[in-house]
């Protein structure tokens, strides 16, 4: 099957799967307690995706010109079979299987996901102090303990980008700390514009710090000059430090969508194809399969769905924001950002 491409000629060159949609934190901007207490409705197991099923998919999203996979969750260490799966998408021929998560687990897990081949890991830090990172995750949960796990997995040699959410009067006074730590450990450090992501996250403008004033402030303690994306379609600016020691990147969502180059789908716990982060519907994938598909029937499916694909939604958002139009989006937690 011929590699499809969307309304607006984009191809489908990463797969992001969420694992799990529980999380141990309680990141505010993500699953703010109140609203992710005892009473929510996670997923129950039957409905989540086993190891095989994902496998599969991945299998037939890989016909598709898929080359990049990353486990997301919630918190997809979660998950105790993390390893295995990265394990058995590498023997599917996907070079680069990476994940992103928050680091809680990850000392005690660096060396199961080294030794399953795992490309890159991207950990979450919105802060360098205990009081503020316990706030920012809700639990009150200390952040060194999260830089212990990165200080392990990157003794095994795995490529770490450090996220970070910036919010205005959050935690945006820790950007040259934060600059500085990391750069002494040779992390690159991405700034992320707090976004609109679900519908239960308190999102304001005004929290929103854009990408330029992070770069400016930056760039007024130590010089910074921009470099070139990565690849196509990269998701953040980068920026090197002048004096050689380090980058940063940039990803500004709202302040500059990057929506035109986007080939990324996205995989929920429960099996459903996203063709946004922001989007309302996902297609069920993983009930077609349990309903009989064969590999090819899954790839027809998949790909008739990416060549519908119009989602633009970064673009869009000023003008849906100002229209006062109210969509029902679907849960970071549950898409994984
Ligand atoms: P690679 O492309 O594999 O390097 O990963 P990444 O930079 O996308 O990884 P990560 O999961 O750490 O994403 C960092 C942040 O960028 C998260 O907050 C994501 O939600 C955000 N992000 C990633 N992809 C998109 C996207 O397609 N649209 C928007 N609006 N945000 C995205
Ligand atoms: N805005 C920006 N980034 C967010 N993340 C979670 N919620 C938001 C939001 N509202 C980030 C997490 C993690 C990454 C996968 O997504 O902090 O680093
Ligand atoms: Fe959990 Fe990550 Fe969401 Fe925080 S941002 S609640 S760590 S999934
Ligand atoms: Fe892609 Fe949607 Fe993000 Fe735009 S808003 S970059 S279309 S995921």
């Amino acid at each position: 099957m011929g590699t499809p491409t969307d309304q607006f000629n984009r191809p489908l060159r990463d797969l992001r799967i969420s694992v799990t949609d529980r999380c141990n934190f309680r990141c505010p901007y993500c699953m703010p307690a109140e609203v992710f207490g005892p009473g929510h409705a996670f997923l129950r197991d039957p409905q989540l995706m086993k190891r095989e099923e994902i496998l599969r998919i991945v299998a037939a999203f890989r016909t598709l010109g898929v080359e990049k996979v990353r486990l997301t969750g919630g918190e997809p260490l979660l998950r105790g079979d993390v390893p295995e799966l990265i394990r058995g998408i590498k023997q599917l021929g996907i070079a680069d299987v990476a994940l992103t998560t928050n680091g809680w687990l990850l000392e005690k897990l660096a060396p199961a996901l080294r030794a399953a081949g795992v490309t890159r890991l991207n950990v979450s830090v919105d802060s360098l102090d205990d009081v503020t990172a316990g706030k920012l995750n809700g639990l009150g949960f200390k952040v060194s303990r999260v830089l212990r796990g990165i200080d392990a997995a990157a003794a095994f040699g795995v490529p770490i980008k450090i996220n970070c959410v910036v919010q205005r009067g959050m935690n945006d006074h820790e950007l040259p700390a934060l600059c500085s730590y990391f750069r002494e450990r040779g992390h690159a450090l991405r700034f992320i514009e707090f976004m609109d992501v679900g519908n239960t996250n308190h999102w304001s403008a005004d929290r929103v710090v854009p990408a330029k004033e992070i770069v400016g402030r930056i760039n007024a303690l130590w010089p910074l000059e921009p470099i070139g994306p990565a690849y196509r379609g990269e998701v953040a600016s980068r920026y090197r430090y002048c004096d050689g020691r380090g980058e940063i990147g940039l990803i500004s969502s709202v302040t500059e969508p990057f929506c035109r180059d986007c080939h990324r789908a996205r995989l929920s716990a429960d099996g459903k194809l996203y063709t946004c982060l922001f989007a309302s519907l996902g297609w069920d994938v993983l009930s077609a399969l349990r309903a009989g598909a064969d590999d090819a029937e899954l790839a027809r499916f998949l790909a008739r769905i990416w060549r519908g694909r119009m989602d633009r939604y970064s673009d869009e958002r000023a003008e849906v924001l100002a229209a006062g139009e109210a969509r029902t989006k679907i849960e970071m937690s549950y898409i994984g950002g």
